[in-house]
């Protein structure tokens, strides 16, 4: 009888663990973005002119939630000291001088990671997804391996076998598809995921049926063009125009 009360006692007290009732909503993984310019750029012609030949960081996504916050405006005078290192490492390719690409990903992405104290303000989430990026030094880690662009294909295991070997975690790797038969596909972002505590984590590859999730980033590929690389078909990794 004492076993029993008292194991009844221990699994009321884990309940709300095992549904995950508390904290509500929170995101459990962060992605970080990167994009190629040349490709971006290859599908936003003529408005964006590529002169940057380094992988630039598209955003900071947590797993859950888009646009959490609607009167939580960005303000760029509170990443003040940032802004020469975002201007460089975080460009808004379509209009570099603007800071309309930090105000959209602050509102749609910044005030969902922002649930968590480690950035919930706009200098820590702008902070801390410059310093991933300049942590995990993505582009001289390619480089350093003799992944750069070239006009011969890539195998896709190639990439990712740099990556998973010297990051010890899976890559979700995304490509432009140029047209439904051709033969090659465009290398377009490469995404590193990290645990709520920022160790690095393996990110998923979603299959193409589970892109219809609600407050799932995948909804900025459906925008953009890019979608999880093919397997099989070569990688074309172009250099700046
Ligand atoms: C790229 O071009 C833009 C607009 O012409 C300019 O503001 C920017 O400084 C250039 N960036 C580099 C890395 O040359
Ligand atoms: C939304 O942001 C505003 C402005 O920073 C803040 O006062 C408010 O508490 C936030 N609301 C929620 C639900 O976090
Ligand atoms: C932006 O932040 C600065 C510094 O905190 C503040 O002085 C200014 O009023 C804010 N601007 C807006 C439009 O909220």
């Amino acid at each position: 009888m004492k076993f029993c009360s008292t194991l009844l006692l221990c699994l009321a007290a884990a309940l709300p663990f095992a549904f995950g009732i508390s904290p509500q909503h929170m995101w459990t993984k962060l992605i970080l973005t990167h994009h190629w310019p040349t490709t971006f750029c290859s599908m936003e012609q003529p408005a964006c002119h590529p002169n940057i030949s380094y992988w630039t960081l598209h955003g900071l996504w947590p797993d859950k939630g888009i646009d959490c916050n609607s009167s939580w405006h960005f303000n760029s005078s509170l990443i003040e000291d940032l802004l020469p290192d975002m201007k460089k490492s975080w460009p808004d390719l379509l209009n570099p001088s603007s800071s309309s690409f930090w105000k959209y990903e602050w509102h749609k992405h910044g005030t969902c990671a922002a649930k968590a104290a480690s950035l919930d303000t706009q200098h820590k989430y702008f902070g801390k997804a410059l310093e991933l990026y300049h942590k995990l030094d993505l582009d001289s880690i390619l480089k350093k391996f003799n992944i750069t662009p070239s006009e011969t294909y890539y195998k896709l295991s190639q990439i990712e076998g740099v990556i998973e070997n010297f990051y010890n975690v899976k890559p979700k790797i995304q490509c432009v598809h140029p047209s439904k038969n051709a033969d090659v596909q465009i290398l377009g972002q490469i995404e590193i995921c990290f645990n709520p505590d920022f160790s690095l984590m393996d990110c998923e590859k979603y299959s193409k049926t589970e892109k219809i999730s609600l407050g799932n980033p995948i909804a900025d590929e459906k925008v953009s063009g890019f979608s999880v690389c093919d397997q099989d078909m070569p990688v074309y990794y172009p250099s700046l125009p």
